[in-house]
């Protein structure tokens, strides 16, 4: 062969069978060494940070971008309008004030940290600020960081003359601590099982978000229940895509289209979660969108 390299001793083994085997601690050293930066990571948020569970973290920048333009292929927004609303979201201090004075206070403060970085709920925000939903439902609330941030969007929406409520449903009584006012104005927190919840749940539903007990099987009896209850321009993000494929699967049987983002968080060591999304295209509409409303 010509390739230069092959003239290596060591290159020329490798297309050998006992290449093979000489080959397998070399790949292995590699792989080893790309977990290093990782556990830099971990050791680092093992003294700096006291949270255990529900992890926050900021996005990179060129995920951010991905984020915006898979919302923008979803509602058919302009890239440009659904970056503005991103931005909008990162960039209110009133908000984040909120968030980190709550986080203060809390009896919780010994297992969570005063900072204030949304993830991919900053996606969430978007979906709220283009669709302009009536009803927003969360289900799973823990602290309330989705909540207060969803309560955020719609507040927005109705000094733009377009009233929204948002319901988180959660198990745990003292789910929603940081849905604070004046936020806490826009929604409420229905505490209970979320199955028994969306049984009971009156409303018609524009923006349905799984993020409750996260079985597969728990999942999917979600999408289940909440079905009758979408409207037809709704659409449904799972906080749990990146473990099941559930809601792929009620998608793929309510004749929904899906689509998967994939969150790459900026300085911790948890790579980040995802975001499902079924929706819906408007019947002639060969555009995969909805219609966003005025
Ligand atoms: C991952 S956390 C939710 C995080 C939240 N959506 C956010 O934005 O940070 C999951 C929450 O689901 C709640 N949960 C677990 N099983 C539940 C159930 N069967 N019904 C209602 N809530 C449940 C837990 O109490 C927990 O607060």
């Amino acid at each position: 062969m010509r390739d230069s390299r092959l003239k290596r001793p060591l290159n020329r083994l490798k297309l050998t069978p006992i290449g093979v085997a000489a080959n397998i601690p070399i790949r292995v050293f590699r792989a080893l060494g790309e977990s290093g930066p990782r556990l830099g990571k971990i050791l680092a948020w093992g003294f700096q940070s006291r949270e255990d569970t529900n992890f926050t973290y900021n996005l990179t920048d060129d995920n951010l971008f991905y984020l915006a333009h898979t919302i923008a292929v979803v509602t058919g927004a302009d890239i440009q309008t659904v970056r503005t609303y991103i931005r909008e979201a990162e960039s209110d201090d009133t908000l984040k004030q909120t968030v980190i004075t709550a986080l203060q206070n809390s009896r919780f403060r010994f297992v969570s940290d005063a900072r204030c970085e949304f993830g991919r709920r900053l996606g969430w925000y978007a979906f709220v600020r283009i669709l302009k939903p009536q009803i927003v439902v969360e289900t799973g609330v823990d602290k309330g960081l989705g909540a207060i941030l969803l309560c955020a969007a719609l507040m927005k929406n109705r000094s733009e003359g377009v009233d929204g409520r948002y319901y988180g449903t959660d198990i745990n009584p003292e789910a929603g601590w940081l849905l604070r006012r004046p936020y806490s104005e826009l929604g409420e927190i229905l505490v209970g099982d979320s199955i028994q919840s969306l049984l009971k749940f009156p409303g018609r539903i524009d923006l349905f978000i799984n993020d409750s007990e996260h079985s597969a099987e728990y999942e999917y009896r979600e999408y289940q229940t909440v079905a009758p209850k979408l409207t037809e321009r709704a659409v449904v993000l799972g906080d749990n895509a990146h473990v099941t494929a559930m809601l792929a699967k009620f998608a793929s049987e309510s004749g929904m289209k899906f689509l998967y983002f994939q969150e790459m968080s900026r300085d911790h060591w948890y790579p980040g979660a995802g975001i499902g999304i079924a929706f819906k295209v408007a019947s002639g509409d060969s555009r995969m969108h909805l219609e966003a409303r005025p």
